[in-house]
């Protein structure tokens, strides 16, 4: 009998610092009636000097685990989706994967932009239904400030940083993630892009001096295509689930814009109700933004074990897609577990490692040249 794939655990994590549409006003030509009218936006969270998207990544994923009380060491999979790794390489994933002690997981990123948690949710989850894993952790996490042009108000008022994470566990139980669409159109590439700092353009003094490094947006372009695909690419996720639109208890949306919400809600002739909204709070976290929402949903009691719901991104690449989950939440059996403990062995542990591979070249280093 196969297993299926349930949400067992959730967190979040967001920077302290809140930037507001009023603050804006002083850096850019913008204001605060056109930012709420056109986005909804309200504010969003900006990093501070030493929060970086793996920092945020770690947190949200030791919240994640601290609710399904699953120690790192039995987590198999790490997937972090996100368009800000901390470097091109080694994967975000993988300093997510020493700073909790996930000491057998495999780890990667994944790159669909603001898709990316939900293409990481399904690819997760297949290989729980497979055998491969029996739990994965699965992070959207974003530091978004560090690549938008704050001269630019077309963008700079959009964006904002922070992490999403869920834990997903094998179970035989029904329930977990029942369906998925996955999409892309190529073609669509250069309405959303950084053009520098890849092997395309690598980082020269040029590209620098272009602000080639910052988000590049045919806003208009990008909103088009989001409103057609919303709430298209749901109703798909509902149909191949095996439901009608009416068993879907909760959307919970990619916050990018309240007008592409509410297009979404009028294709799928559904009131804002049954939509999870914060964008107002947050701005568009990208990969972030469906598990924070998610998150506080919950914490306001808007998602009960047994509920149905819809996720649903659109993004960069072009990407979009959705998928449907009938909601667990922890398995009952377990006994809560102290995460504090598990990150400082996980920090003892990242340390003698690094001391044993320093020790290992001094001692061994020649031998293995000559080998
Ligand atoms: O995760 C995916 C990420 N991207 C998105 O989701 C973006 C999708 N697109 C959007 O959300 C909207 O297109 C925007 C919010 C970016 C722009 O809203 P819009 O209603 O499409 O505005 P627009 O681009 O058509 O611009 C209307 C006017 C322009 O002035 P003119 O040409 O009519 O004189 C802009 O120059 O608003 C001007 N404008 C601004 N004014 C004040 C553009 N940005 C601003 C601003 N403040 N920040």
């Amino acid at each position: 009998m196969s297993s299926n794939a349930h949400i067992t655990g959730w967190g979040m994590a967001v920077p302290e610092k809140v930037l507001t549409n009023q603050e804006l006003e002083m850096m850019v030509d913008t204001n605060d009636e056109w930012i709420r009218s056109r986005t909804g936006i309200e504010e969003r969270r900006i990093a501070s000097d030493d929060e970086t998207t793996a920092s945020l990544a770690t947190e949200a994923a030791i919240n994640a685990l601290r609710v399904a009380k699953l120690p790192p060491s039995q987590v198999d999979l790490i997937i972090v989706a996100t368009s800000t790794p901390e470097y091109l390489f080694p994967a975000t994933a993988c300093l997510v994967q020493d700073r909790i002690g996930a000491t057998t997981a495999g780890a990667f990123d994944l790159l669909a932009a603001c898709s990316g948690f939900i293409y990481a949710l399904n690819m997760a989850a297949e290989t729980i239904r497979g055998g491969s894993n029996k739990n994965a952790l699965v992070i959207g996490s974003e530091t978004l400030s560090r690549v938008v042009d704050w001269t630019d108000r077309g963008t700079c008022i959009l964006f904002g940083d922070g992490a999403g994470a869920f834990v997903l566990q094998a179970s035989d139980e029904p329930g977990g993630i029942r369906s998925s669409v996955m999409r892309s159109d190529g073609s669509g590439g250069d309405l959303l892009w950084i053009p520098g700092g890849g092997s395309a353009e690598p980082a020269t003094n040029q590209t620098v001096d272009d602000s080639h490094h910052f988000i590049r947006m045919n806003g208009r372009e990008v909103f088009r295509f989001a409103t057609r695909v919303m709430a298209r690419s749901s109703e798909e996720a509902i149909k191949k689930a095996g439901m009608e639109v009416e068993d879907i208890d909760l959307i919970i949306p990619h916050q990018a814009n309240l007008r592409i919400i509410d297009a979404a809600a009028r294709g799928l002739k559904l009131p804002m109700e049954r939509f999870a909204v914060n964008v107002q709070k947050y701005g568009n976290t990208s990969t972030a933004s469906i598990p924070i929402a998610a998150v506080e949903a919950i914490e306001e009691g808007r998602i009960n074990p047994g509920d149905n719901l819809v996720l649903v991104g659109f993004g960069a690449g072009l990407t979009w897609g959705a998928l449907v989950a009938t909601w667990t939440g922890p398995f009952a059996e377990l006994k809560p577990i102290r995460m504090r403990r598990y990150r400082r062995l996980a920090r003892v542990r990242s340390f003698l490692l690094r001391w044993a591979r320093r020790l290992g070249a001094i001692f061994f280093g020649r031998r293995g040249d000559s080998a």
